[in-house]
């Protein structure tokens, strides 16, 4: 086939019919556990301040840095949502969300933008679906959070994940703990890659998250964060532990485990498969205790996750879990002349108001092409309508199962399809 003259951008793709059914299928099982666990949907825009996301985010990460989609207008600087963690904590700021008493739950899903390179499970437009649980730093709300997240994946059937946990400390641990990465890379640091180098100085946790080849044998040696933590943090970690083993969750405990944001505080996790190949977080998130007020708001301690909704079908189609269908058509009334296409627009408003899907053909098609569209349209059942059919309201009602036709009046066909 001839190539198109537009096409999408390069990392975003369109959803189309057949796959859409899916997303509605999985956009279901997500407002049903959300329900569930009583997380209310917040939707916020998809252009953000910039400033907003540079200092919710980091200026330092690699999202801020490198992978904004951001253009300016006049005086005002846009950017497309990389994440929505950082929009839900504005919105709890702007419109003084904590005046709705206790704290808050809250769950969205939709797209968001990163400019990375795109490859399997990476894309420059994606979708995710996540929550945050915010004005508690109780470690129940930190449970809570993951308790909602893997019962998604549960109730989905995709239950060959792994859950790796840390705490990443408070700014007091962690201070004490770059010290101590900063004097164990000095002495190698013309080893380290040349973007470990970059961070020894910006961000030295970030090297433990280094893909390159090099510095692995000096990662595996570095000290640990669990080491440096504080009385709070360690007591907070050890009753997040505590709690997820009460409630029957599995978990392995990664000391390396660092998040690619900054507003990270004490818990930290992620969610792994290992049939989406080498981009192989399902979903993240953690506490964030300090963001609220980074954002203007008053102290207000929080915890979410997101989850990528592409590489959980990914992993979905590895395997073999099935997701949504296109949803087979109840009727499509076949239709011979002006007077029986009149009388068809009619017919399928009643049969819609059974609740039940009906379809004509809208181009004067020949009969046997519209017996052939109702096939393509897996229609269950077909209605021939005539002039002679018209005159005597007998219609021939077909079984597009087994072909099996038998005369019938509409109102005999509406009760049947009841
Ligand atoms: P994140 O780890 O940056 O966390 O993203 C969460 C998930 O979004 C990833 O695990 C992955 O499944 C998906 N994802 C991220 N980037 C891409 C991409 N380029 N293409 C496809 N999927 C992608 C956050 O976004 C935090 N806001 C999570 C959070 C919520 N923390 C606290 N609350």
């Amino acid at each position: 086939m001839a190539q198109a003259k537009f096409q999408t951008h390069h990392g975003m793709v369109d959803i189309l019919p057949g796959e859409s059914e899916k997303w509605q299928y999985l956009e279901r099982i997500i407002r049903e556990t959300a329900a569930e666990f009583h997380f209310s949907e917040i939707r916020t825009p998809v252009l953000e301040p910039t400033e907003l996301i540079a200092r919710g985010i980091g200026q330092l990460t690699d999202i801020v840095s490198k992978e904004m989609f951001s253009f300016s207008r006049g005086e005002t600087n846009y950017v497309l949502r990389p994440e929505c963690t950082a929009p839900v904590a504005r919105a709890y700021v702007q419109h003084h969300l904590d005046q709705r008493g206790g704290a808050q739950k809250l769950f969205y899903i939709g797209p968001m933008f990163r400019a990375e390179r795109p490859q399997k499970g990476r894309q420059r437009q994606f979708h995710q679906f996540g929550a945050e649980l915010i004005g508690t730093d109780s470690p129940i709300a930190d449970v809570e959070i993951i308790r909602f997240m893997m019962r998604i994946y549960e109730k989905i059937g995709l239950t060959k994940t792994t859950l790796m946990i840390n705490s990443v400390g408070d700014p007091e641990s962690r201070a004490a703990y770059k010290t101590a990465l900063q004097d164990y890379f000095r002495p190698q640091l013309s080893e380290l890659s040349e973007i470990s180098q970059q961070r020894f100085e910006t961000n030295p946790m970030r090297i433990l998250d280094s893909k390159e080849d090099e510095d692995q044998k000096f990662i595996e040696d570095a000290p640990l964060i669990t080491d440096f933590l504080n009385e709070a943090c360690a007591q907070h970690y050890a009753e997040v532990k505590q709690y997820l083993g009460d409630s029957g969750i599995i978990f392995v405990e990664n000391p390396r485990l660092v998040r690619g944001l900054d507003y990270y505080t004490k818990t930290a996790f992620e969610l792994i498969s290992s049939d989406v190949g080498s981009q192989d977080a399902l979903g993240g998130g953690g506490r964030y205790d300090l963001l609220i007020e980074e954002v203007g708001g008053k102290p207000t301690p929080a915890v979410g996750f997101a989850s990528g909704i592409e590489r959980l079908m990914i992993a979905c189609e590895a395997l073999g879990i099935p997701l949504g269908e296109e949803p087979a058509l109840d009727v499509y009334v076949v239709t011979r002349g002006e007077a029986a296409q009149r009388w068809a627009m009619d017919a399928i408003t009643q049969i819609r108001k059974l609740g039940k899907s009906a379809t004509m053909d809208f181009s004067g098609k020949s009969i046997k092409a519209q017996f052939k569209d109702a096939d393509r349209q897996n229609s269950r059942f077909a209605i021939v309508a005539g002039d002679d059919e018209l005159k005597s309201g007998s219609f021939n009602f077909r079984d597009m199962s087994d072909s099996t036709e038998t005369p019938k009046t509409l109102a005999e066909i509406l009760d049947i399809l009841r």
